[in-house]
């Protein structure tokens, strides 16, 4: 890896980086390496959870983009650049997407250069910001430039609100966001959850003893949290392999992937 700049710190764990681990990047450190080793130890599967997070993602983008039309994605929680990026998905179906990426992890900043391959009808931004506080995404003159909030936009929370505790007060983010967002917008969401597996619940102490927020949420706590006074999209909230999955082959277990996702429309 090249030289980092200064401000990342490679002594503690970062979510952007375990997760990295998990999808079997190259962008993660020792610290961040022995939390997500714990995780595996009792949740061997995670591994699965999160390619299919992945695969969620690019289902969902793909729906947005052709079925529906959208043109505009807020993508907040990007992650480090790996296959099939929101922008990359979009802009096969529909060239002239435009996307803004938000992250609160310095690393994935110093790798943005790989989300700004827009294609030249379309447009990508990546700012650094934090979802606690969305204000300042929503205010963001970049955020502003290149969305048009007169038109509707997916926002997407994709594997994030999990990071986002209770006495953070996610319904009021979602509030926020949701605010400024015109009808015909749409909330994409995926989360973790204990429900299925008691390794995947344990995981949550494993990643908070390594000093990462996380709080896993039921199908229902979710869903109520996320997509309150929304048009589910059907099938509603499902388990993330099961959301619009025409492959026949062999599915995961709930077990094994032990996350929900869901796609909603602002009436
Ligand atoms: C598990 S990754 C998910 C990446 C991508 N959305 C996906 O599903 O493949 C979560 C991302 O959210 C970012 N993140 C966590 N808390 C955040 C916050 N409060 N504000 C902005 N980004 C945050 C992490 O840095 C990380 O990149």
């Amino acid at each position: 890896m090249p030289e980092l700049p200064t401000g990342i710190d490679t002594s503690r764990p970062h979510p952007a980086r375990t997760y990295d681990y998990f999808l079997g990047g190259k962008n993660n450190f020792a610290a961040d390496r022995e939390v997500a080793d714990r995780v595996l130890a009792g949740w061997p599967a995670i591994r699965v959870g999160v390619r299919e997070n992945r695969k969620f993602l690019a289902r969902v983008v793909r729906y947005l983009a052709g079925e529906v039309g959208i043109r505009q994605f807020l993508d907040i929680g990007t992650g480090l650049p790996t296959a099939n990026n929101t922008h990359e998905v979009a802009q096969a179906v529909a060239p002239t997407s435009r996307i803004v990426y938000v992250d609160n992890d310095p690393l994935v900043l110093t790798h943005a250069r790989a989300l700004l391959t827009s294609t030249p009808e379309g447009r990508t931004a990546y700012i650094p910001a934090d979802l606690r506080d969305p204000a300042s995404i929503l205010n963001d003159p970049v955020t502003r430039e290149v969305l048009d909030f007169t038109q509707p936009i997916a926002l997407m929370l994709i594997a994030i609100l999990h990071m986002i505790p209770d006495e953070e007060k996610p319904a009021e983010i979602l509030a926020t966001l949701l605010d400024a967002l015109p009808p015909g917008s749409y909330v994409v969401a995926s989360h973790i959850t204990g429900e299925h597996n008691a390794g995947a619940a344990s995981g949550e102490r494993t990643f908070q003893q390594g000093g990462m927020a996380a709080q896993w949420r039921d199908s229902d706590v979710f869903a109520r949290l996320t997509f309150s006074g929304l048009d589910l999209v059907p099938p509603g909230v499902v388990i993330t392999s099961e959301w619009r999955n025409d492959d026949p082959g062999p599915r995961p277990t709930a077990a094994e992937v032990s996350a929900y996702g869901g796609v909603a429309r602002k009436p």
